[in-house]
């Protein structure tokens, strides 16, 4: 459905895409994860033929972005990074401009009006002035008039940065009701947010891209060398020296609970398994509550992986 190919963007000083090639498959709801400064917005733009690349090419559905720019544009809609909704207009009035603009024909105006109406939930508020609306509602006029005209591609540019967790849900779910007939595009620098909403994520940081895969997947791909938690009562150091004893500790960092109870996140060595060792040990001569892995969270992995940008190259 949509082909980047070696996509490369180069503004006077900065290089803010190194030349990135992904593919997005009909129907899927991708992420784009990574910090700000990472180039997500810039890449947005090129998609949605805003600005050509320095170099490089998009392609959806097999057409070149920057030689059929204004037929593609109709069938995305975008919701960029700062909402342009024109403050004095009342939102039907502006939803009926988008309309016009997208050449949605005169005759079917007020159904394709009515049906972003009624998907974004803007009947309450349809006669309203924009500039009087909540920013979760205004959040929402930004996403109506993104689905005018009913486009194949969204392109969402951080969606729910700057709502309240409320909003925040309302929109979430919004998207992910888009799904399966629509590909989606949206871009967060929060990490919940991508295993949350999305089926595939790209994590993007210093225009590279550092990792393609599922939420699920990237959590599995780096579970080697995880962590155990072990909570024990007893004397902190006694325990902290027994188990810096087992073969394959590499670390320990150590958290009160209650009194006289310790939580001890313990790494080791890639490709050792201590806990039995550990089990065995320190039960001998504590009292061992609860011995887990450490869940690693997409959050984890977003550090490890533009932390080592290097070695997950070598995993790709
Ligand atoms: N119009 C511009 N002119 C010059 N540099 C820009 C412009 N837009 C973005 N940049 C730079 O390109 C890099 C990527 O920015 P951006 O695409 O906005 O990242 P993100 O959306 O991930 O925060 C940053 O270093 C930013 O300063
Ligand atoms: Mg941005």
């Amino acid at each position: 459905m949509i082909q980047v190919n070696n996509v490369l963007k180069r503004y006077k000083h900065v290089e803010a895409l190194k030349g990135i090639s992904f593919e997005v498959k009909k129907g899927e709801i991708l992420g784009f994860l990574g910090p700000n400064g990472a180039g997500k917005t810039t890449l947005m733009r090129i998609l949605t033929g805003f600005f050509p690349p320095t170099s490089g090419e998009v392609l959806i559905n097999g057409k070149d972005i920057e030689k059929e720019t204004l037929a593609i544009q109709r069938s995305i809609g975008y919701l960029p990074e700062n909402v342009p909704l024109y403050y004095e207009m009342r939102v039907q009035h502006f939803l009926q401009y988008v309309a016009a603009i997208k050449g949605v024909s005169r005759k079917d105006r007020p159904k394709e009006i009515e049906r972003v109406v009624r998907e974004c939930g803007l009947f309450d508020v349809e006669r309203r002035q924009i500039k009087t609306l909540s920013k979760g509602y205004k959040q929402r006029v930004g996403l109506a008039q993104a689905l005018i005209g009913n486009p194949d591609v969204i392109i969402l540019d951080e969606p729910t940065t700057g709502l309240d967790p409320k909003q925040i849900i309302e929109i979430r779910s919004l998207i992910k009701n888009m799904a399966g007939n629509k590909t989606v595009i949206l871009s967060t620098h929060i990490l919940p947010e991508v295993s949350v909403i999305c089926d595939r994520v790209i994590i993007i940081n210093e225009g590279n891209i550092v990792a393609i895969d599922t939420p699920h997947n990237l959590e599995k791909r780096l579970k080697q060398g995880q962590d155990i938690v072990v909570l024990v009562k007893g004397d902190q150091h006694k325990v902290e020296d027994e188990l810096f004893k087992i073969e394959g500790v590499t670390g320990i960092v150590v958290k009160e609970c209650n009194e006289g109870v310790y939580e001890y996140v313990v790494s080791s060595k890639e490709g050792i398994d201590v806990r039995g060792t550990l089990a065995k040990n320190v039960a001998q001569k504590y009292e061992l509550l609860e011995l887990r892995m450490s869940r690693l969270s997409l959050e984890d992995i977003f550090v490890k992986l533009v932390t080592k940008e290097n070695e997950i190259q070598e995993i790709k």
